[in-house]
């Protein structure tokens, strides 16, 4: 089937042209023929690389200009909305307005209700339907790429939830289910009301195999001779893969192997760098370092420079972002990753190489194997048809033996089948309260209504949730969440408010039980507060690091809001949230990143994950403390919040909002008696300029904001006497 057939207004026909598409892809045909374009729903289970996203655009493009529709993009991962935002902008031609929606969970983001096409995850969705953004209402087309991360435990359920609340609030809703690896997709299907698009399609042959000695047996039983100059496998494999140009992508267990697999090969990929890929690295390596400077990315620049690069989530967004760029330019021939990059992106990866197919698990205390699915993931990266002819993804056997285990339990398994994770009550209970103070339901029987349209429902039967139901009415009732009226169930205002924050309800209760127990506390206390709460990540204390905590505990016990807990389990989880609360406390006395670093075995991507959630959790206390007329703690916590947003003690707070300032440079000019914005006025450019870290073009700027700062106020004060005058 051609392009020029579709059922599009012209204009979309030209833009698909023009991106050089002529001819669809089998699955992409299958899902015309299943009603994509007569608003059919459709779940879509296709290889890696078989077009799925193409499908999505499809439907869009008719949504938006056939029928003045909007439509919702979700995926699980930020670094693929990113990715699916750019390609979409390409449509901005047509006049499609396309937005990207990822932060801020407390707010309706009303500008949204402008665009027609909304790229967001699935965590955001909910907290706009949490907020009951008006302009949810007019969605036509929903797709829910990667639908798998279902069966994700934390995760999963929120994607349920959205999807359930949609369909009750718009039951003519189109929905496009996409994932690559399910395998009961049947049963998918058949929970959305949905025509099932299955095909075993590829536009590029992806070979699976596994390495053993010297050699590589493919899943069609050819195989290929690897020559061993160097005595690591891994070595051998990416080198060959480089020797015949193409790229790698090799997949680690933890990020601590991304870095030293890095190390390894960055002298051995070297001499694969032509004049001008090393031009552009030694720039981008720069950047990165202008951009954040520590011991990390340094090790990163000087590997980068090399060629090779680690990719995981202890590195910022930004720089990430940087080395999937220089990838996808074909300047950086490897790069070293955890499964942060392994659903859903295009990258250039000929070669991907599964480095090790067993994960530790903290919870259980040892090694396991990776689910069949998310091998079968990070295996598609492999021979992306933009990129490659084909594609080939390795996994590394030590013995004949391990090598027939993993034939038969990766390369030729199907995935897992993906099964609903709902029945956890604690997560429930946060979706019931949702429903309930966004009125979604107000009562028994309407929240049995959403929760039939969950996936829970279709495989355990809604008669399993009645119970769960009660009882978490039962539970929110008692913590004074909601009321009974009438027969109608409504939030209270702290129930609404708990909602709309986006917190779990036990870091509600957490944060409120400490807050009534003190009128006052130190920085270090509300830190530790926040930190005891499930909504922070974990800082996990080694055994050598026991005895540090345990000083500092009895050191600080007096502080705190809450008292060590007696039983041993919950005596080591009390000690990682101190462990916590001092890096946090560390942070907001200006300890540099790299200190932070080494004493607390983080990445500079964990610094700012933990500071960006401590700043949530330090403004939803603050929100929490305002509702309960805490009002003791509203001044401290506002002000802590700053601190947090910034990393900075409370004498920079007054120059650190100036743009381009950061907490280092901000020190730099207090110090040298630039205390407050009118100091700063007071000086001129060349005064700044003579300043350590600061320079000609930093000074102007500074000067700049400062002179914009001065409008404002003055165009104020201009407005103000108008009116004045008026009466
Ligand atoms: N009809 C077509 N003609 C030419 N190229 C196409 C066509 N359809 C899709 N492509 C290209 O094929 C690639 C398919 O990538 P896409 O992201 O859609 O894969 P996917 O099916 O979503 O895989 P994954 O499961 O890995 O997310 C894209 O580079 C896209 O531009
Ligand atoms: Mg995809």
């Amino acid at each position: 089937m051609y392009v020029e057939e579709l059922d599009l207004p012209e204009n979309a026909i030209k833009a698909l042209l023009a991106r050089g598409i002529k001819k669809l892809f089998p699955p992409q045909e299958l899902a015309i023929k299943r009603g994509l374009l007569r608003y059919k729903n459709l779940v879509v289970c296709s290889p890696t690389a078989s077009g799925k996203t193409l499908i999505a655009e499809i439907g869009a493009l008719k949504h938006i200009l056939d029928l003045g529709g909007k439509v919702l993009y979700l995926t699980p991962l930020r670094a693929l909305a990113n990715e699916k935002y750019y390609a979409f902008t390409q449509y901005e031609k047509l006049g499609i307005k396309t937005a990207l929606s990822t932060g801020d969970y407390d707010s309706d983001d009303p500008w949204l209700g402008d665009y027609d096409w909304i790229i967001t995850t699935n965590e955001k969705a909910d907290s706009l339907l949490r907020h009951r953004a008006k302009w949810l209402r007019y969605v036509t087309l929903i797709i829910a790429d990667e639908i798998h991360l279902i069966r994700d435990p934390k995760r999963g359920p929120t994607l349920e939830m959205v999807l359930a609340k949609l369909r009750k609030v718009n039951s003519s809703l189109q929905i496009l289910a996409l994932s690559a690896t399910i395998r009961n997709a049947k049963e998918v299907a058949e929970w959305l009301k949905a025509e099932l698009v299955k095909t075993d399609w590829r536009p590029v042959v992806l070979k699976e195999g596994v390495y053993f000695s010297g050699e590589i047996l493919f899943n069609d039983n050819s195989r290929i001779v690897i020559s061993e100059p160097y005595s690591n496998p891994l070595d051998n494999l990416v080198v060959d893969c480089l020797s015949n140009k193409g790229q790698v992508l090799v997949f680690a267990s933890t990020r601590g192997n991304t870095v030293s697999y890095a190390r390894r090969l960055a002298d051995k990929v070297r001499r694969f760098l032509t004049r001008e890929d090393s031009r552009y690295l030694v720039e981008k390596a720069r950047e990165i370092l202008s951009l954040e400077k520590n011991r990390i990315t340094e090790n990163l620049a000087e590997y980068m420079q090399k060629g090779v690069a680690f990719h995981h989530a202890g590195l910022s967004h930004r720089t990430r972002k940087i080395i999937e760029d220089a990838f996808r330019e074909a300047k950086l021939k490897v790069v070293c990753a955890t499964p942060t990059l392994a659903a859903g992106v295009n990258l250039p990866a000929r070669r991907v190489i599964i480095a090790s197919y067993r994960r530790y698990n903290p919870e259980l205390g040892y090694f396991e194997p990776i689910p069949v699915l998310e091998y079968k993931q990070m295996a598609g990266r492999a021979g992306r048809p933009q990129y490659d002819k084909y594609g080939e993804a390795v996994l590394i056997a030590r013995t004949a033996d391990e090598m027939d285990y993993l034939l038969e339990n990766y390369i030729h398994a199907k995935p897992e089948r993906i099964s609903s994770q709902m029945a956890s009550e604690r997560i429930l209970r946060t979706h019931i309260l949702a429903s309930i103070a966004s009125d979604f339901a107000s009562n028994k029987h309407e929240l049995q209504q959403i929760l039939r349209f969950t996936f829970y429902a279709h495989q355990f039967a809604v008669e399993d949730l009645v119970e769960i139901v009660d009882d978490s009415i039962r539970y929110l009732h008692r913590d004074n969440l909601v009321f009974i009226r009438n027969g109608e169930i409504k939030a209270t205002p702290l129930g609404r408010r708990i909602s709309q924050l986006y917190i779990d309800i036990e870091t509600a209760t957490t944060i409120i039980k400490g807050l009534k127990r003190r009128e006052k506390a130190t920085p270090f206390a509300y830190l530790h507060l926040i930190a005891l709460t499930p909504d922070i990540p974990k800082l996990h204390i080694r055994r050598r690091e026991l005895e540090k905590y345990e000083k500092i505990l009895d050191l600080r016990a007096g502080e705190l809001f809450v008292e060590e807990p007696m039983g041993e389990e919950e005596y080591r989880v009390f000690l990682s949230s101190i462990k916590t609360a001092k890096l946090l406390e560390d942070w907001i006395n200006e300890v540099s990143d790299d200190q932070i670093i080494i004493s607390y075995d983080v990445g500079p991507g964990d610094i700012y994950a933990i500071t960006q959630t401590a700043e949530w959790l330090v403004y939803s206390a603050s929100e929490l403390a305002k509702e309960l007329g805490l009002y003791s703690h509203v001044a401290n916590l506002l002000e802590l919040r700053q601190r947090v947003k910034y990393g900075v003690k409370s004498e920079l707070l007054e120059i650190i909002k100036i743009k381009g300032i950061g907490r280092v440079r901000a020190r730099i000019l207090y110090e040298n008696g630039y205390r407050s914005l009118e100091d700063l006025s007071r000086a001129s450019v060349s005064d700044l300029s003579r300043l350590p870290l600061i320079g000609p073009r930093l000074a102007k700027s500074i000067k700049e904001f400062l002179e914009g700062l001065r409008e404002e106020v003055s165009i104020v004060i201009e407005r103000e006497i108008r009116i004045e005058d008026y009466f």
